[in-house]
Order: structure tokens, then C-alpha cells, then sequence
């Protein structure tokens, strides 16, 4: 099936088998090797990219469910010249270990201070509670997500 979508600001225009995964067209037919999968059955948040400002399980999405959207990843929320704030304060709080579950990290952080920048460390929790992390303890990212927040218009 033809599916068309924007990436990370470029229009996408491919054939996908009609199961396939956002998932797996992103990594392995777009070849976004950012966006990888942990559970593939939406409890990890691994996967998490952002559809049309919404964090979304990218596992649980078929490709030809994202036409006409425009579909976020990690690699689009980076800068060529530097680390974006959101990536600097997840090291300047080494909010990262192996890095598995950064990229849903990030995403999901991206989507919730785009949309409340205001969010509390209650709220930053409560948001992360999708997205596992084996290394970190969560504290490291939290904070990191906290401190970003004056990037997104918090005042
Ligand atoms: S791989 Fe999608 S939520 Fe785990
Ligand atoms: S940094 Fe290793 S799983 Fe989160």
C-alpha cells in the first residue's frame, strides 16, 4: 500500500506491506535507526515518536495510519551544530546510561513541555510512568526534563 507522511519535516512517500509497523517503516524502510523497538507491544515506550504532536507508540501504529500526518522522531528534534537544550540537559543530568530508552525518552519529553511547559515533577512523572528505564532510576531524568522546561516557554 502507498502511504504518504511528513518525517522529521521531509514528505515521505513508500510502499508498505499493510501490517507493517510505523516502527519498523521508520527504522528499516526510512532507515530513522533512532526509533527502535523494546517490547513491541506498547509497555515500554522504546518506540515512542511523535504524530502530529502527540507521543505515540510508534509499535502499536501501523505505517498506512500515519497518511497525511507528521511524524516526529528522535533524529528530528536533534541540531547538525549542537545538542538541542533538551538533549544537553539529559547529559548535563546524565539522564542516560546504555541510551535503549532515550529516544522515547526525548520524545516524550519533547511532546509533554511543548505542551505544558509549566509541568511539575509530579506531572513529568506521571508521564514518564510509560517508559521504562532499566538504568537510570528515573531521578537523573526527571530532573533533566525539569531544567528543560525554560526552554519550552516556562516562565
Ligand atoms: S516497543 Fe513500543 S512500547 Fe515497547
Ligand atoms: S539508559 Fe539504559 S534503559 Fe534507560
Amino acid at each position: 500500500m502507498k502511504v504518504e507522511f511528513e518525517l522529521n519535516g521531509a514528505r515521505v512517500d513508500i510502499d508498505v506491506a499493510p501490517r507493517t509497523t510505523l516502527a519498523d517503516c521508520i527504522r528499516h524502510q526510512l532507515l530513522q535507526t533512532g526509533t527502535h523497538v523494546g517490547c513491541e507491544h506498547g509497555v515500554c515506550g522504546a518506540c515512542t515518536v511523535i504524530v502530529d504532536g502527540a507521543a505515540v507508540r510508534s509499535c502499536l501504529m501501523l505505517a498506512v495510519q500515519a497518511e497525511g500526518a507528521r511524524v516526529t522522531t528522535v533524529e528530528g528534534l536533534s541540531h547538525e551544530a549542537a545538542l538541542s537544550p533538551l538533549q544537553a540537559s539529559f547529559r548535563k543530568h546524565h539522564a542516560l546510561q546504555c541510551g535503549f530508552c532515550t529516544p522515547g525518552m526525548l520524545t516524550t519529553a519533547h511532546a509533554l513541555l511543548s505542551e505544558e511547559p509549566e509541568a511539575d515533577r509530579e506531572r513529568i512523572r506521571e508521564v514518564l510512568s510509560g517508559n521504562l528505564c532499566r538504568c537510570t532510576g528515573y531521578i537523573p531524568i526527571v530532573e533533566a526534563m525539569y531544567a528543560a522546561r525554560v526552554h519550552y516557554g516556562k516562565k
